[in-house]
């Protein structure tokens, strides 16, 4: 296999920042070095060291550019790529108005191959090499997605949204069709390359209590496999599931009725939590994902990280086109903001792990990516801390990485980022 050393400033994490002392989590290395072999990284160390052990191995060079395990988008929606950025709704209009026409087109496979394509090509060019994509209740929309992603080598997650009720015609499925065609889906797609399925009700709204009852059925017979969903993100979302499922304790509790609260659980917003709701995604190990830029850019509250993220294995999304943004780089300066809003402040070592370690390990693939470990995917991104004047000249006058960091952190955007590789490629730009 061919070998490269990629030389820069590195940073990577043994730990959790919000459950250790951050000091105790981090691995930063001003001169370090990554040396991948094929798709793999196979050692990481200072740049002095690999260079001597490795005298001839090809050398890419960032100088003082910053290497991170490529970012990991723990929830998005790759069908809402063309339609970021509606204005002036809050979700239930939003999706009625917006979302639900466009998504009305991904039974077309032209369409959604394109949507998909410009998905990951926008993902990889803003540092994003890993996706968890909702996608539409239309099978062709889940082939388009893993294809796209296949053909760029990347590690997906991704499965067919059921919604049987509450949506036009256009798009809605059966109880039995979700079954059939998740199971279909799932067991055509997920294992192959670096595709993984999950299991995908969009949200107790738009399922019946049939329909969630037989993907809850789906999921105990493949129990390992992810399965995502939205929780309690906005107060009349609430109100409405309240309506729906008179008997449910609260909101999870209409997932957990029905089989859908398991290990592998992601949920994702989970912003007005109950203390039994807390409790129970805590105890049943499930994880949950902030979407912060959605979640201003949607009205919809702001996320407990401080309660949340310390009990709760937590991600973090962009929630792409609720949210506002496909940057990670926003997202964790949205994550930041909506910290202080609740007091709250996160160090960047949390944001940046956050959108590394943190949303890998929500995926319990944090074995793959996420981090800079030997036998990790070599998935990468390399950032440039002095991107554009205004963030240069605070970078200038940083007193360590944190603060050289940080001005990227809440200013940067794509621009900030200088390479992204996947599985040992330099893809973008
Ligand atoms: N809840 C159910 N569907 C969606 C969606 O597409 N976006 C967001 N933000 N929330 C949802
Ligand atoms: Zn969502």
């Amino acid at each position: 296999m061919p070998q490269t050393l990629i030389l820069g400033q590195t940073l990577d994490f043994s730990g959790n920042p919000f459950t250790q002392p951050w000091q105790d989590t981090v691995q930063h290395r001003q001169h370090g070095a990554i040396l991948v072999d094929g798709d793999r990284i196979v050692e990481t160390g200072d740049t002095d060291t690999l260079c001597r052990a490795h005298p001839q191995t090809p050398v890419r060079d960032y100088g003082d550019a910053l290497i991170t395990a490529g970012f990991v988008d723990a929830h998005m929606h790759y069908p809402q790529t063309a339609m970021i950025a509606s204005w002036g709704k809050r979700l239930i209009d939003w999706l009625n108005d917006y979302t639900f026409p466009e998504e009305s087109q991904f039974g077309d496979p032209g369409y959604a191959s394109e949507i998909a394509g410009r998905t990951c090509d926008l993902a990889l060019a803003h540092g994003t090499t890993t996706l968890t994509s909702f996608t539409t209740i239309h099978p062709t929309s889940v082939d388009a997605f893993f294809g796209a992603a296949a053909a760029r080598n990347m590690a997906v997650v991704a499965g067919k949204t059921c919604m049987d009720r509450n949506a036009p015609d256009t798009l809605r499925d059966t109880a039995q069709t979700a079954y059939d065609d998740s199971k279909s889906l799932l067991n055509k797609w997920h294992g192959v390359g670096r595709a993984h399925y999950a299991i995908t009700p969009r949200f107790s709204p738009t399922s019946t209590p049939e329909q969630l009852d037989t993907l809850g059925q789906l999921w105990g017979e493949y129990p390992d496999v992810l399965m995502q969903t939205h929780l309690s993100e906005q107060t009349d979302e609430i109100d409405w599931v309240r309506d729906l499922f008179p008997s449910a304790r609260d909101y999870l509790d209409t997932y957990e009725q029905f089989g859908l609260l398991g290990p592998n659980g992601l949920y994702g917003h989970s912003i007005h939590l109950e203390p039994r709701e807390v409790d129970r995604l805590a105890e049943i190990d499930a994880a949950v994902v902030h979407c912060p830029t959605s979640n201003t850019f949607i009205g919809s509250g702001l996320f407990d990280m401080g309660g949340l993220a310390t009990r709760v294995r937590t991600g973090l999304a962009t929630d792409t086109g609720g949210g506002s943004s496909f940057s990670m780089l926003r997202t964790m300066a949205a994550a930041y903001e909506v910290g202080q809003l609740r007091g709250t402040v996160l160090h960047p070592s949390q944001l940046m792990w956050l959108a590394t370690a943190g949303s890998a390990r929500a995926l319990r693939l944090d074995n793959e990516i996420g981090q800079l470990n030997a036998g990790s995917a070599a998935d990468l991104v390399v950032l440039d801390l002095a991107s554009t004047p205004a963030i240069a000249q605070r970078h200038a006058r940083a007193t360590d990485v944190w603060d050289a960091v940080f001005p990227t952190i809440m200013m940067g955007d794509d621009r900030a980022v200088r390479a992204t590789w996947v599985a040992g490629h330099c893809v973008s730009p």
